[in-house]
């Protein structure tokens, strides 16, 4: 073993009746990064061995932000002033502000000017407990512009202890340079973008925005189609502002997840069961935005489809960077149970990224990354927001401490060795 945390009670998230249930005290053994052992009983302490005594905190898994933009420059809050002045996101975007704002702001910074930017923004994720972030690109729009942020979202793991997750989403929006040629751009991905970025292995899936003012079904189909091609898995951004039907042609091309879908009617949800396509919430999005519509919950329960939960951090429609936080409007605006809520930031958030057998749970044989919090009962991060409660973040079997200070002297940490 590396590391044990000793006198551990867990709420493991294990599909199933006891998952959201506070265990009694346990012993976790963590080895290599993974979670070796869970015991009743004392493990035993060897030479060098780290250990931590959990007493008076809760263990949950890991936090998993499983929708982000969180690589950009600039920002947009004279665009939010205009939106209190009555002007629509979708004027916005068609006068050439929105996201082609933030593509002008994002070309013009370097890669390490993009992380520190980032920095600000994933530090207010971890002191929310998140320890895998998701980050999209998709403010560059060229092919050197859409590398240069995919290679900034993966150096953030050199800066924090994060695990970081990339997906391309060239597909955000049309790029001046492509005015009124949507198509011409879509070729563009598919030819030259898409082939680059998989050979660099620089993202792992991806995205499109399927909409009015993104694009087409059939354009969406041409990525998907190129995408799996070149082995990346897919996912949308669909039914946000409208119902096109890109959530079930996502769910047709057997996507990771459709994420928004607040104007999902009964066919899509039907399409998403069959392809186990998990539905990405994003209340922070629908909150900023004034939305009314309200994504189909109930539809979603009745045909088991898994629902994660995500912060969406961005410049235009989400410019949030804490995870309960999403977790408490999921609840008031959505009417998720705190069980739900967790649920979609722990074991379905891994889903929507392909992680469910590495990542969510507190199991043996998963990746140990947990979460330490200062709370007695699982309710508790959905109920209450913006207190430094995290207590300390396991990620790839190595324990940090969080920011939550006073919490520290609950810990004892012994080493045999003396570090
Ligand atoms: O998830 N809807 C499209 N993309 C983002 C917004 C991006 C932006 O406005 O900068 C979203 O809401
Ligand atoms: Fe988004």
């Amino acid at each position: 073993m590396d590391l044990i945390l000793s006198n551990a009670k867990i709420v493991t998230m294990v599909p199933g009746e006891t998952g959201y249930q506070v265990s009694e005290p346990k012993f976790i053994g963590i080895k290599n990064g993974k979670i070796e052992a869970i015991s009743n009983h004392p493990l035993h302490v060897s030479f060098g061995l780290h250990e931590i005594d959990c007493s008076g905190v809760l263990l949950t898994p890991g936090l998993i932000d499983c929708h982000t933009h969180l690589i950009y420059a600039g920002n947009r809050s004279h665009e939010f002033e205009m939106r209190q002045q009555g002007a629509t996101y979708q004027e916005i975007a068609r006068q050439g502000g929105g996201i082609l704002s933030t593509v002008n702001a994002t070309r013009e910074a370097t890669e390490e000017e993009l992380v520190r930017l980032a920095l600000p923004r994933l530090d207010g994720l971890i002191h929310s407990g998140v320890t895998t972030v998701e980050i999209k690109s998709g403010y560059g729009l060229t092919l050197n512009d859409e590398l240069k942020m995919l290679r900034a979202a993966r150096m953030l793991a050199q800066e924090r202890s994060i695990h970081i997750e990339t997906t391309l989403l060239a597909a955000h929006a049309v790029p001046p340079e492509y005015k009124d040629r949507p198509d011409d751009y879509i070729d563009y991905i598919c030819t030259t973008i898409i082939p680059a970025v998989a050979r660099q292995q620089l993202a792992s899936a991806v995205d499109v925005f399927c909409e009015s003012i993104g694009f087409s079904l059939e354009q969406t189909e041409k990525v998907f189609q190129c995408a799996q091609t070149h082995g990346l898995a897919v996912k949308g951004h669909t039914e946000q502002l409208s119902n096109l039907g890109g959530t079930a042609l996502t769910a047709r091309y057997q996507g990771l997840s459709a994420d928004h879908i607040e104007y999902l009617d009964q066919a899509g949800v039907q399409a998403m069961a069959k392809s186990n396509t998990v539905a990405t919430l994003l209340p922070g999005a629908f909150y900023f935005l004034k939305e009314t519509q309200h994504p189909p919950v109930e539809l979603l329960r009745e045909h088991q489809v898994s629902m994660a939960i995500a912060t969406d951090c961005n410049p235009g429609t989400s410019p949030f960077s804490d995870l309960t936080l999403m977790m408490n409007m999921a609840c008031t605006q959505f009417g998720l149970t705190p069980e739900e809520a967790l649920r979609g930031v722990t074991s379905h958030a891994a889903q929507a990224l392909g992680l469910q057998h590495q990542k969510g749970q507190i199991q043996t044989g998963m990746d140990a990354d947990i979460t330490l919090w200062n709370i007695s009962h699982p309710a508790e991060l959905s109920y209450e927001a913006g207190i430094p409660r995290v207590a300390g973040r396991v990620v790839n079997g190595k324990f940090t401490t969080g920011n939550a200070s006073p919490s520290l002297s609950k810990f004892s940490t012994t080493s045999s060795d003396g570090k």
